[in-house]
């Protein structure tokens, strides 16, 4: 008995595997969701890591901001009129005039609301 038992244990084991690893195949990259279209920066280097500034960029800027006014810093490593110089579209010369332009795109994607444009420019100071 104690064979058998132990055999149907390893053919349950393989099958969950099994679906475990088609589950995951047909779930990772085909989910249908929409993603963002986002627009290349003009180029160079980001003031930080892309990965890191895609989870962190609300934290610097706030930061900044807050150092800003309150400090009177304003040579701060991530001023907001330097993501504009390199992040504005080449179409519409602003990162929030159109969805896909740079600071519209996730945020219209992720229902997030940004007030900054209120007060600052959405386009960069030069020309390109
Ligand atoms: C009510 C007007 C107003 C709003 C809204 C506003 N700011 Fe500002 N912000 C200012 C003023 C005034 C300064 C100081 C300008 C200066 O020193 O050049 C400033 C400075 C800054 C600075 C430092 C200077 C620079 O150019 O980098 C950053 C960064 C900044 N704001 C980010 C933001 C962000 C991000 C938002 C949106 C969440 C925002 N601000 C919304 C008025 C505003
Ligand atoms: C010298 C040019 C430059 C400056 C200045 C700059 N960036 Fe970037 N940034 C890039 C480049 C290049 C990438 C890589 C992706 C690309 O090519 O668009 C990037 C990527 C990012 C990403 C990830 C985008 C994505 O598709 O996931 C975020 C978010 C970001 N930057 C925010 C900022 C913010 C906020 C500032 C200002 C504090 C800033 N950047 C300043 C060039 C710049
Ligand atoms: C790669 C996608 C992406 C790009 C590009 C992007 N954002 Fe965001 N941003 C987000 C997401 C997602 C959130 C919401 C995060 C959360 O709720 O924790 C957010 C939140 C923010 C917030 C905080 C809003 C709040 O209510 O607290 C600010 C400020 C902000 N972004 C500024 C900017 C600026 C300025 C740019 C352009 C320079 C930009 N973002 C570009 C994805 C992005």
């Amino acid at each position: 008995m104690a064979p058998l038992r132990v055999a149907f244990g390893a053919l349950v084991l393989l099958l969950g595997l099994l679906i475990g690893g088609v589950a995951h195949a047909a779930g990772a990259p085909a989910s249908g969701v929409p993603q963002p279209v986002v627009e290349a920066a003009r180029g160079g280097q980001c003031v930080e890591d892309p990965a890191f500034m895609r989870r962190n960029h609300m934290k610097v800027l706030k930061h900044q901001r807050d150092d800003t006014l309150r400090g009177g810093v304003r040579t701060g490593q991530y001023s907001l009129k330097t993501c504009i110089d390199c992040h504005a579209s080449k179409s519409t010369n602003s990162v929030a005039a159109s969805d896909t332009n740079f600071c519209q795109s996730c945020h219209t994607y992720a229902a997030v609301k940004i007030d900054c444009f209120e007060c600052h420019s959405n386009k960069p100071q030069v020309k390109p």
